[in-house]
């Protein structure tokens, strides 16, 4: 009986090997490895498939979301509204950029931000909402922005699980001023290594990031802004090419498989995935909620199914956080589902069986 892993990034290598190689060859034999040919193509497929008019390639989703704040201009003293319910990247550069970010709990069902509760946080120090589209399903994206609007606020987007998911038809990380995105290997469009990129409707947004990226400088050896070295690598450029074209094929087997649990757990007692109606949800976690989780995670790995917990710590009870004053707020949504969520294995080349037998193990718990 094999382990069925949580994420089996050599099959999907193996199902597109031929592009992918030829893809990195081209590189390595045009040697045009920063900010080759491959970025600038990378950067307007993404457009096309996104709906959006820039697009700007970046080292990670880390970065992303740092060259993000440093366009919006945020740092010294400024407030970022955000979710306790992700990962620390999230909330990690805008400490880092002398921003504080300020939490808002998150919504029970669909583990975003309750945008109920956001305007009481905001302050004349506030400077941007930063929804997280957590696990693949958007955050409610329409409250959030009218409430900018009219609070004269940035919206940044942590699109890093979702590209690909829509809010009333449009792609999430389209909706705000600037959407941050993922291509860590075990996304759903995943790179060769690290790789991200920024998306915007706003050209002088887009000129910003630009800039930000490369060493704040639009010239050689000009340098207008403080910037960072944050480009996007050309061979992981030339990797993200050859496999946009099958993005949309394998968000679809995530759904199919999403549906698929949903009914072989629809009799437990555990919480299923909640999917909120007009958007498309792209399930880069498939997340149970359950008082039992542990016992579960251990049930699991006896029987040769991996799990993973996203996240066992919300963001204002990290130790990293400990000396930031006032981020230790009462979040009970955050601390409960922190204490009950749990992944399964998801990704588009599991097998019908291997599936099936998730599910069995799921039940063999439940029954015993
Ligand atoms: C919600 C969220 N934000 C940001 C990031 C950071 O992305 P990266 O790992 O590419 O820096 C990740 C990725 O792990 C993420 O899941």
């Amino acid at each position: 009986m094999h382990t069925i892993k949580m994420v089996d990034l050599q099959r999907q290598y193996n199902s597109i090997k031929q592009p992918i190689d030829l893809a990195i060859r081209s590189v390595v034999e045009k040697s045009d490895f920063i900010m080759g040919r491959a970025v600038a193509d990378f950067e307007s497929k993404l457009c096309d498939y996104l709906k959006v008019k820039y697009a700007i390639g970046c080292a990670s989703g880390t970065d992303a979301l740092q060259i993000a704040l440093m366009a919006s201009g945020i740092g010294d003293g400024d407030e970022v509204i955000t979710s306790p319910f992700s990962f620390m990247a999230t909330t990690e550069t805008i400490l880092l950029l002398g921003a504080k970010p300020i939490f808002v709990d998150i919504d029970s069902q669909t583990y975003n931000l309750d945008v109920s509760q956001i305007s009481k946080q905001i302050t004349s120090k506030t400077k941007a909402i930063l929804p997280v589209h957590l696990y693949g399903h958007p955050a409610d994206m329409k409250p959030i922005l009218s409430l900018a609007r009219a609070e004269g606020l940035f919206v940044i987007e942590d699109t890093a699980q979702a590209i690909g998911a829509q809010y009333f038809g449009a792609f999430a990380g389209t909706l705000g001023n600037l959407g941050c995105f993922s291509f860590f290997p075990s996304k759903n469009l995943g790179a060769f290594g690290d790789a991200g990129a920024i998306v915007t409707n706003d050209p002088k947004l887009a000129e910003q990031c630009k800039m930000i990226r490369l060493h704040g400088s639009r010239t050689k050896y000009r340098h207008e802004i403080l910037g960072v070295n944050s480009r996007l690598d050309t061979i992981q450029a030339a990797v993200l090419n050859a496999k946009l074209p099958y993005l949309e094929g394998w968000l679809q087997k995530r759904i199919a498989i999403a549906k698929t649990y949903n009914k072989g757990f629809e009799r437990l007692p555990l919480t299923t995935p909640f999917c909120s109606s007009n958007i498309r949800h792209v399930y880069h976690q498939y997340s149970l909620c359950t008082s039992r989780r542990d016992e579960l995670a251990t049930f699991l790995k006896e029987n040769g199914v991996g799990s993973a917990i996203h996240y066992p710590v919300p963001l204002h009870r990290q130790g990293a956080y400990d000396k930031v004053k006032d981020l230790r707020t009462k979040l009970p949504n955050s601390e409960r589902i922190a204490s009950e969520i749990i992944s399964l294995p998801m990704f588009p080349e599991l097998t019908e069986s291997e599936i099936a037998r998730i599910i069995s193990v799921v039940c063999k718990f439940y029954s015993s």
